[in-house]
């Protein structure tokens, strides 16, 4: 089975899919992982993906459909499929992402949507910021990130829902609990 994980930068999506791929045996297939890994390259294509994430935006449909192949081409042997955390982004990856599935025979269970507000995204982005210091970690790239997922990704629950593969789920309260709601959708998906 295959699930995306959906919602704003801040919204718990790395956290639950640990969670949610020790417990369905999947892979955890995480672009900003992946672009964060490729930036760190001191290549000219290292450099601009590092530019790009400083600045809030979103890299090239190109070079992200090509870490993701890569690493489906890698993993897909191991697991039972692929969490997919922070990706599609936008439309195009939406239509990439559907395309690659059908061509290996696959498809989207569902799509977890993480509902969190933006106060709590900030507090959080602000915490992680003492810890794992990320260099988009900042309240300047926050306020562009926030804005590209309202303006690029957030479109993408209506080209979902459309499919009926939306669950919502709140992201805010214990770790635990989240996780819970997000199992649940799950299991109902599997067993419709
Ligand atoms: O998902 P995450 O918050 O780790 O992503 C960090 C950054 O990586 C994003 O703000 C964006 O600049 C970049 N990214 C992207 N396209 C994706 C996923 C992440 O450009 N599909
Ligand atoms: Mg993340």
């Amino acid at each position: 089975m295959n699930i995306v994980l959906f919602g704003p930068p801040g919204a718990g999506k790395g956290t639950q899919a640990k969670l949610i791929c020790e417990k369905y045996f999947l892979n955890h297939l995480s672009t900003g992982d992946l672009l964060r890994k490729e930036s760190s390259k001191e290549t000219s294509l290292g450099i601009q993906i590092k530019n790009t994430i400083n600045d809030g935006k979103l890299v090239s449909n190109e070079t992200t459909i090509e870490l993701i192949k890569q690493f489906i081409n890698e993993n897909k042997n191991n697991n039972k499929g692929f969490l997919f955390d922070g990706f599609p982004r936008n439309k195009k990856q939406a239509e990439l992402l559907d395309h690659l599935m059908e061509s290996i025979n696959e498809k989207i269970l569902c799509v977890i949507l993480l509902n969190v507000n933006e106060d709590v995204l900030k507090e959080r982005i602000m915490n992680r910021s003492t810890t794992e210091g990320r260099s988009d970690d900042n309240l300047e790239t926050l306020s562009k990130r926030l804005h590209t997922y309202s303006s690029e990704t957030e479109p993408l629950i209506e080209y979902y829902s459309s499919q009926n593969l939306v669950r919502k789920v709140h992201g805010t309260g214990e770790i635990s609990d989240i996780n819970q709601g997000i199992s649940s959708h799950i299991e109902a998906s599997l067993n419709a």
